[in-house]
């Protein structure tokens, strides 16, 4: 590594110490180190690189946990001996540029209805690990609040939401850089419902909505269920939606809305530096089209420490509406959560009212309970380590597993991977064959309403890593070559 080491200034969402795993990790992948090769000791690293040893060691520890490395004792690190290097990164998507009316929801039904199958080993899920979450702690909340407040559940409660769990909401926002008024918030069943509110108060059937290629199912579920267009556009796996060709798209095409997940993206798990969100923003107030900001997975990044700030940071005239939800972080049974519509709230408002008269509140009332005692931020923080060493374990088992020529995204949080075969090989096959062998996973056809993505599959990292998780990745990736090999054959 000469200047090796050179830091990639755009990686910005990355730590510090995850930018010198990540160009240490380039340069394995790149073939500067080979296998067994003795990397630089970290006192020598950390001194070229004019950093802290604790930084270097904690480069090393990741690219451990990844497989790239191996920690041999009285030694140092070496490049590991069985892991191919960790595999290259998918480039950025190439879709038409233009409107599709949206036709995937059968085909998601059907994955979703499969991954329920409790004899699967359901690789196609994205929800969080059962084993990070404080279920205890929310559900000792949940029977105070019936024990107190046990005629709760026998009224329509608070029809915008409990003004106790607003008032955390605003608190959590603020951790995201933004400023919300608690009559701005709504409380929504999820992120699901943020984001098909929002849909429907900006947007007719027939309009046309700016995209991420590829993007979360869900959004294009939403879009087709309101008989609106999908426009994808070009998105980097590692750095979000490209402002360029967004902005030629809207020279071109009477766009409506714009769907965007600049922090921790489903299924890519994109992160947008900071200065693109201000433009973003600001392209699209010039434009006078409104943003829909999804931040499901937003608080669920990698790197410890503060979270990116949202959008709405730079929300400056009301246009952006951010939805997010306590399905990732707290658990999705309790289904709440949340939007700041900005200037729309009112018409957001009336369409949540009129749609489903008030959200639940006995959960609201507990929710709101466990973030005022303040636990939050630390178990999200313990979460958010899980993640990310378990999204690493898997990124390393498929880089050793899958035929050749594979590539695999480098989420900066969410409980999710990206992964594209090699070209011409079919997901949706594979999903066939593999549903034999009783694993599921969620092809790539499913994040796009344009026939793409056929090589490419959206894997689960959350659950803890272990013997079955790796031997279904095994099966998986031998599946994968079968496939190939028949291809050649
Ligand atoms: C990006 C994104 N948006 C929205 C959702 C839906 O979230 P909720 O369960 O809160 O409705 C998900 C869930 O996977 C997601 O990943």
């Amino acid at each position: 590594m000469a200047d090796d080491c050179a830091i990639a200034l755009g990686q910005s969402h990355l730590n510090l110490y995850q930018r010198i795993a990540e160009d240490l990790a380039t340069a394995i992948a790149n073939g500067e180190h080979v296998p067994g090769e003795r990397v630089p000791s970290v006192r020598e690293l950390a001194r070229r690189l004019g950093v802290s040893i604790s930084t270097v060691t904690q480069a090393y520890g990741l690219l451990v946990d990844r497989g790239v490395l191996e920690a041999r004792p009285q030694s140092g690190y070496y490049v590991g001996l069985r892991a191919r290097a960790s595999a290259p990164e998918p480039s950025k998507s190439r879709p038409a540029v233009q409107p599709m009316p949206v036709s995937t929801s059968a085909l998601t039904l059907e994955v979703l209805a499969g991954a329920g199958d409790p004899g699967l080993i359901n690789l196609g899920n994205a929800v969080a690990a059962p084993d990070l979450l404080p279920t205890a702690s929310i559900n000792r909340c949940l029977m105070s609040v019936i024990r107190e407040m046990p005629e709760l559940s026998a009224v329509y409660d608070a029809p915008f939401g409990r003004p106790e769990l607003r008032a955390q909401v605003v608190r959590l926002a603020h951790g995201a850089g933004v400023r919300a008024a608690p009559e701005e918030v709504l409380i929504t069943g999820g992120c699901q419902e943020g984001v098909t509110l929002c849909l429907r108060a900006l947007a007719r059937p027939g309009d046309t909505i700016a995209v991420e290629s590829p993007t979360f199912f869900g959004t294009l579920q939403a879009i087709e269920s309101l008989g609106m267009h999908a426009l994808e556009i070009p998105t980097h796996p590692r750095t979000g939606i490209c402002l360029d060709a967004l902005e030629q798209a809207l020279a071109q095409w009477p766009i409506r809305a714009c769907v965007v997940m600049p922090t921790n993206a489903n299924p890519v798990g994109s992160c947008m530096e900071l200065a693109e969100r201000q433009k973003l923003v600001e392209l699209l107030a010039r434009h006078e089209i409104p943003l829909i900001e999804d931040d499901a997975c937003g608080d669920l990044g990698f790197a410890p420490g503060p979270r990116p700030p949202a959008c709405k940071a730079w929300d400056r005239d009301g246009g952006v509406l951010l939805c997010s939800s306590f399905s990732k972080t707290l658990g999705p049974g309790y289904r709440l959560g949340w939007i700041a519509a900005g200037r729309f709230a009112e018409r957001v408002r009336h369409l949540k009212q009129m749609s489903s008269f008030a959200p639940a509140p006995l959960q609201q009332v507990a929710i709101a309970r466990f973030l005022a005692r303040g636990s939050y931020d630390r178990h999200l923080a313990r979460a958010r380590a899980g993640y990310a060493q378990r999204s690493a374990r898997v990124a390393a088992a498929v880089a050793q597993h899958f035929p050749a020529g594979t590539r695999v995204a480098q989420p900066a949080g969410g409980t999710v991977l990206w992964v594209e075969l090699p070209e011409g090989l079919d997901t949706l096959t594979l999903y066939r064959r593999a549903h034999e062998a009783r694993i599921s996973f969620a092809p790539g056809a499913l994040f796009t309403a344009q026939k793409r993505y056929r090589n490419a599959l959206r894997l689960y990292t959350a659950p803890r890593f272990d013997e079955r998780m790796d031997t279904a990745l095994r099966t998986l990736g031998l599946l994968a070559q079968q496939m190939q090999d028949e291809a050649v054959a």
